[in-house]
């Protein structure tokens, strides 16, 4: 090759590097390229509508910063868990290995938040969990890389014990779908309820998402408890409130739960929910300027009502925006990008709350009553509740 050719042939190689951004930085290549996030959550399924609801609420807080994270362009990736534990693993790394995304939001399902906890903790990917409950991810399998902007599974119920027992009903009944959500939320129950001196005549469960509640309707009417309990969500929490009133049971034996029995289900549900009492983290009727302009940007973006999974997927953006722009969207300073997220104050329509030092919501639950479709705040049954983080090694 004679040296003119071998000059051409070298600029065009340095310019072609140069386009395609090869002889930049690390750090502003990076951050030049697209950021890539991965949605895991159910599209199908009785829990199906908590995963658009989270979607949706998640992309308003993205379009809120002009659809960009830290500056960054955003390219999403989407995998149907099927709220299929048995799937979990599998599907969270069709987002980590083959997508290669930096960041993976999910669930809503306690089980197959697990198959997550696992591929994240194995993998050191960013995992949001914007829903599911299970107390594992945030205590005893805690790690750096794993937040969560929900709630655990026993901090809503952790407030209901003493509400059953102020309205009088000294003897309950449980019953729940048998998984680590129900579970854990009957532990939250137990604790407070027998605390303020209640007793627990029974505890049912059924596995999920079976909604054959004939039979346990039966047992209850048998038991004549002073009030029932519960832990159910999505279609499954539909039929069942539906069952409860067709069995006659309500007006007679009041029913409460856990609050995600009453949301997004309202419309669906009809007559069988109204006076139904809940304690959660999230209520309709919030009157706050924020909860307000909060419902109305969504309603107008995605013609439905929003509820507390739309919450808490708009906080999941909240959150990750909050970080990424710390990092001015070098998402690979991860003690900086962390530490922004860890320390953060989320503004959100719940009310502003702050992550534990397990990477979990310090949060006000709500007591609420069901009127004329829509989740009634009565008061704050729990102030600034933190989960216990009981055996994270972060602490
Ligand atoms: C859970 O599996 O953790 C869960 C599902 C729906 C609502 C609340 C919790």
């Amino acid at each position: 090759m004679t040296s003119r050719r071998l000059v051409l042939t070298q600029s065009a190689a340095l310019i072609g590097a140069t386009s395609t951004g090869l002889l930049l930085p690390a750090i502003a290549r990076a951050q030049g390229s697209k950021v890539r996030v991965g949605l895991m959550l159910p599209y199908t399924g009785t829990y199906a509508q908590l995963g658009v609801a989270i979607e949706n609420g998640f992309r308003m807080a993205i379009d809120e910063q002009g659809g960009k994270l830290g500056g960054r362009e955003i390219e999403y990736f989407k995998v149907d868990d099927e709220s299929d534990p048995s799937k979990a693993i599998e599907n969270a790394n069709k987002l980590v290995q083959r997508d290669k995304v930096d960041v993976l939001v999910g669930t809503v399902h306690s089980g197959v938040q697990m198959g997550i906890q696992k591929v994240a903790r194995e993998s050191g990917v960013l995992s949001l969990i914007p829903n599911a409950g299970v107390e594992a991810a945030t205590r005893a399998l805690c790690a750096p890389n794993v937040f969560r902007t929900s709630f655990t599974n026993s901090q809503p119920t952790l407030a209901l014990g003493k509400v059953l027992m102020d309205r009088g009903h000294k003897k309950a009944v449980w019953i729940t779908w048998k998984y680590a959500a129900g579970d854990e939320a009957f532990g939250g129950f137990k604790e407070s309820y027998t605390k303020a001196g209640g007793t627990i005549v029974k505890e049912l469960g059924l596995p999920f998402p079976n909604v054959e509640f004939q039979a346990l309707l039966t047992e209850i009417a048998a038991l004549k408890p002073d009030a029932v309990a519960c832990f159910f969500a999505g279609g499954g929490a539909v039929k069942f409130m539906k069952d409860y009133a067709a069995a006659g049971l309500k007006g007679k034996i009041p029913l409460y739960g856990s609050g995600f029995l009453t949301e997004g289900v309202l419309d669906a549900a009809g007559p069988a929910a109204d006076g139904i009492m809940t304690t959660l983290h999230y209520s309709d009727s919030l009157n706050t300027p924020r909860n307000h302009s909060f419902r109305l940007a969504y309603a107008k973006a995605f013609r439905s009502q929003p509820d507390v999974y739309a919450v808490q997927g708009y906080d999941t953006g909240l959150l990750l925006v909050h970080g990424a722009n710390a990092v001015k969207g070098d998402l690979a300073s991860k003690p900086a990008f962390y530490k922004a997220m860890e320390t953060a104050t989320i503004d959100s329509p719940r009310g502003k709350w702050t992550m534990s030092k397990t990477h979990n919501p310090v949060q006000d639950i709500y007591l609420r009553v069901v009127e004329n479709r829509e989740n009634k705040v009565l008061g704050v049954a729990a102030k600034a509740l933190s989960d216990s983080g009981a055996g994270c090694k972060m602490v």
